[in-house]
């Protein structure tokens, strides 16, 4: 007889994930949501009874990357007389809702990002015909609460969603319209996320949300204080046993206060690296985008981090061609990416998001511009990043490992600085990858590219291996 409580068949569900670290945290609690239900998590659609495309509204290239694959899953159905359930997640659900159903007939689900823990009874009233096919409430907390309270690590690194949504409005931005308003998980459950994370072998955690440094989650009920910030919350997960590593993302420069800046000096797991995306380097811009800052607040604040932690790598986002972009407006962007020197940046063409004040704007700049102006920056950004890979070379830097690497025999891991790390393990090793999964060893940089590190293990495991000869 079989166990009632085993799930009756083994279900494949395949979950593409497109744009942001917040849809690949969810995607991943999709998935802890649909395990109890018989579901196994497969890699391709053919594989799969379920597909859900957890989708990216950032760009207009982001949405119709949707809709073109949504077209293949179409096919695949049929083919298979129908017996394949479509699901639409994320930002492009939330924003086109029912609309997905009707471009797309083929699609048996939509739901927004605050309605994962309603899959099951979505999958239920999908396979039964009746009931609602669409959930796009925004319903506070109820998805993290409603959320199953453990988590299946994958691996030495973790994401955590400790905050969600944006209540600063960007002019450009369709995050506050499909992520809603800005809010903050409490304190003691993020703590106990991190802390079965860590049980599970993770090391390295990177606190999420799409506006992570405005964070003011509730304070951990024994301390009867009012919310905490997110250098508090730093501080706290930071003592968490077997989190060696803290990261976040993302952080916008209004939220950037003395005491997050001063953790990234006094907290010995704050890994050295702060994605501060700016946008653009001109006042003028700077105030049509309702960035809420000018260029130069935005240079006094890098100054003040770097203070704190001379070695911090500095990343950020560009949107070249915003409408009323003019040459001196991309060269005062131009200025501030040499005078702050990144390790690494991400820098779009302008997409106008129906919906958003600058889609109207006037001014709106043509495409060969953007393209020119793009290919510029886009120089400028890999010399800079090429320079900061460089300058490691000949530098030991704790490495924590990952995986396998790209050949036999090589090992892959990460940086402090979020630099991907590729090393050999001596020939003979007597541990294998899988065993070194998780550790932090010391890897002298050998070589630097635009995109990796390679080096040479030294210290700790090497020397174990000497030993035992
Ligand atoms: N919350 C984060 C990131 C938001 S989206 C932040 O505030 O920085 C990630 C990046 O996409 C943005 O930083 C911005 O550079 C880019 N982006 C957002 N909307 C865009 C648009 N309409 N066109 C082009 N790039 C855009
Ligand atoms: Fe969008 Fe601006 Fe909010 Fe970032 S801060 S998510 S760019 S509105
Ligand atoms: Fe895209 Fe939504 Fe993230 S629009 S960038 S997936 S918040």
């Amino acid at each position: 007889m079989t166990d009632p409580r085993e799930p009756k068949q083994a279900k494949g569900v395949f979950i593409k994930t497109y744009g942001c670290q917040m849809n690949v945290y969810d995607s991943e609690r999709m998935r802890d949501v649909l395990r109890p239900l018989g579901y196994a998590p497969v890699d391709s659609a053919d594989e799969a009874d379920l597909v859900v495309l957890n989708t990216c509204h950032i760009r207009e290239k982001a949405t119709e990357k949707v809709y073109s694959e949504l077209g293949q899953l179409k096919l695949t159905k049929q083919a298979r007389g129908g017996n394949l359930t479509i699901a639409v997640a994320g930002c492009v659900a939330q924003a086109e809702g029912a609309e997905i159903m009707r471009r797309q007939p083929a699609v048996d689900l939509v739901l927004g990002p605050q309605s994962y823990h309603k899959l099951p009874e979505m999958i239920a009233r999908a396979s039964r015909a009746v009931g609602d096919r669409l959930e796009t409430e925004f319903e506070t907390l109820e998805k993290f609460d409603a959320l199953p309270k453990t988590r299946e690590a994958d691996g030495p690194t973790a994401f955590l969603s400790v905050q969600e949504g944006c209540d600063k409005f960007c002019t450009f931005c369709v995050v506050p319209y499909t992520r809603g308003a800005e809010l903050s998980r409490p304190v003691d459950d993020i703590a106990m996320e991190a802390r079965s994370l860590a049980a599970q072998g993770v090391r390295e955690i990177t606190l999420l949300g799409q506006n992570v440094n405005a964070f003011h989650g509730a304070a951990p009920a024994l301390t009867n204080e009012a919310d905490w910030t997110l250098g508090q919350l730093v501080r706290h997960i930071a003592k968490v046993g077997g989190i060696e590593r803290i990261r976040y993302t993302t952080s916008h420069p209004r939220d950037m206060d003395d005491d997050l800046i001063a953790a990234h000096g006094d907290v010995p797991e704050m890994m050295p690296f702060l994605h501060l995306p700016v946008q653009s380097g001109s006042d003028n811009i700077l105030k049509a985008m309702n960035r809420g800052h000018t260029a130069d607040e935005y240079r006094e604040i890098i100054r003040k981090v770097r203070e704190a932690r001379p070695d911090i790598a500095i990343a950020s986002d560009f949107i070249v061609g915003f409408p009323g972009e003019s040459d001196a407006d991309f060269e005062a962007t131009m200025q501030l990416v040499r005078d702050v020197d990144y390790a690494i940046a991400y820098s779009f063409k302008y997409s106008a998001r129906p919906g958003t004040p600058a889609a109207d704007m006037f001014g709106q700049v043509p495409e060969e511009v953007k393209d020119a102006r793009l290919q510029q920056l886009q120089q400028l950004l890999r010399e800079q990043q090429t320079a900061f890979n460089r300058s490691k070379i000949g530098q030991t830097v704790p490495v924590l490992i990952t995986g396998k690497g790209r050949n036999p025999g090589q090992a892959h891991g990460r940086s402090p600085w979020l630099q991907a790390v590729h090393f050999e393990l001596p020939q003979d090793h007597a541990m294998t990858i899988p065993d070194l999964k998780g550790r932090i060893v010391d890897v002298r940089v050998i070589d630097a590219s635009l995109n990796s590190l390679s080096g040479e293990l030294v210290g700790e495991v090497a020397e174990m291996r000497e030993a035992a000869l």
